[in-house]
């Protein structure tokens, strides 16, 4: 499907009011996503694990207005309170997709919006925040095209979703999700996140994520900045090649299940986007020193009692560790007793694979 399929025409049916509810998960990406080409085109192919636990809880009502609109009308609470902070980049958001959705200009939307997550916690709420909004909005359309299946719902829902952040794409379904065009993976595209259509190992089953919160508070470097980084770096073309390479050495291990290759790529692409930050210009250190003594104490644990825990980082300081349910326990009692030290106050979150989103 291209760009032009997510164009609408007349709609047939119009509604007045109505209230859409929808709860989307935050997901963990394996093969990382850093760079992008206009119009939100990842520069490079990711795969990621859909999460559980983290999300965010979204409702839309909305009122058809008398006349079309030239600014959007539209107001925000975020946890029950009014949020202007927000309203740039929902307003940057709307802009965007109102090509592919011409009604937005004819209602005032009501948006109330709560993460499950502490809101400073440096956890990202943009992949789980513009694809819950996203999800919203194509419940509404789907009202006014009432024949739309469910295969173009998802499909639009992540190409919309993409459009406010990239990563949201890879947030409507789960438990892993692909996204920009490869060479091997059947149906791929740039504008949308699929589900991962290969086989996958029973291993990879109810995953484990304990996200460590090393560092609260707001991100050092904006991902839209960091994104940027990438016009003009030296590695870029190298690293863009790597992503290719990694998704298909993934194949081979979903399908048999080798938590030894799967720890290797995984740990690699971490260190891969904090080696490309650390390495652009301008240059970022996005790890703390309590984000290196987790990493540390991970390599030693996994050497010492042959479990297959591994790290994840997103573009910041906080740690996922990733491994297998039927380690769980053993794998948490490290955890609490070596790592949350670490951690402020000790704060950390339990999450797992999940589904990805649910209307509510
Ligand atoms: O969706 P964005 O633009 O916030 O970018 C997210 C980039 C990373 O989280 C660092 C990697 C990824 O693929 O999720």
């Amino acid at each position: 499907m291209t760009e032009k399929d997510f164009l609408t025409s007349e709609y047939s049916s119009s509604k007045k009011t109505g209230k859409f509810r929808w709860k989307s998960p935050s997901n963990i990406a394996l093969v990382k996503y850093w760079g992008k080409k206009k119009n939100q085109v990842p520069a490079n192919p990711s795969l990621s694990f859909t999460l559980d636990t983290c999300t965010t809880d979204t409702s839309l009502s909305y009122q058809k207005l008398e006349k079309k609109v030239s600014k959007f009308s539209f107001d925000l609470l975020f946890e029950g309170k009014s949020k202007n902070d927000f309203r740039p980049k929902i307003e940057t958001f709307l802009h965007r997709i109102e090509t592919y959705l011409p009604f937005l200009r004819e209602y005032h939307f009501s948006i109330e919006t709560s993460n499950s997550f502490p809101h400073s916690s440096g956890i990202a709420s943009s992949a789980s925040g513009m694809s819950a909004l996203a999800l919203c909005l194509m419940s509404m359309e789907r009202e006014l095209v009432p024949d739309m299946n469910s295969d173009f719902f998802n499909k639009k829902a992540s190409f919309l979703a993409r459009l406010g952040s990239g990563s949201a794409c890879r947030s409507i379904q789960g438990p892993l999700v692909q996204w920009g065009n490869h060479s091997t993976i059947e149906g791929s595209s740039d504008f949308y996140g699929i589900e991962y259509p290969y086989k996958v190992h029973d291993i990879f089953k109810n995953f484990q994520d304990t996200i460590l919160l090393v560092d609260e508070g707001q991100k050092q470097v904006s991902s839209t900045v960091g994104h940027d980084l990438m016009h003009g770096h030296p590695f870029a073309e190298q690293r863009f090649g790597q992503a290719h390479m990694h998704l298909c050495d993934f194949q081979t291990i979903l399908e048999d299940g080798s938590l030894k290759d799967f720890i290797k790529i995984v740990e690699s692409e971490a260190l891969t986007l904090h080696a490309m930050m650390m390495t652009s210009h301008p240059y970022f250190i996005l790890m703390k020193p309590n984000t290196l003594k987790i990493i540390n104490k991970i390599w030693a644990f996994r050497e010492t009692s042959k479990t297959n825990l591994c790290f994840s980082l997103d573009a910041g300081a906080n740690v996922h560790v990733l491994y297998p349910e039927n380690e769980k326990e053993t794998v948490y009692k490290f955890i609490k007793s070596e790592l949350l030290q670490f951690c402020q106050h000790g704060k950390h979150i339990c999450d797992r694979t999940g589904l990805g989103a649910r209307e509510n």
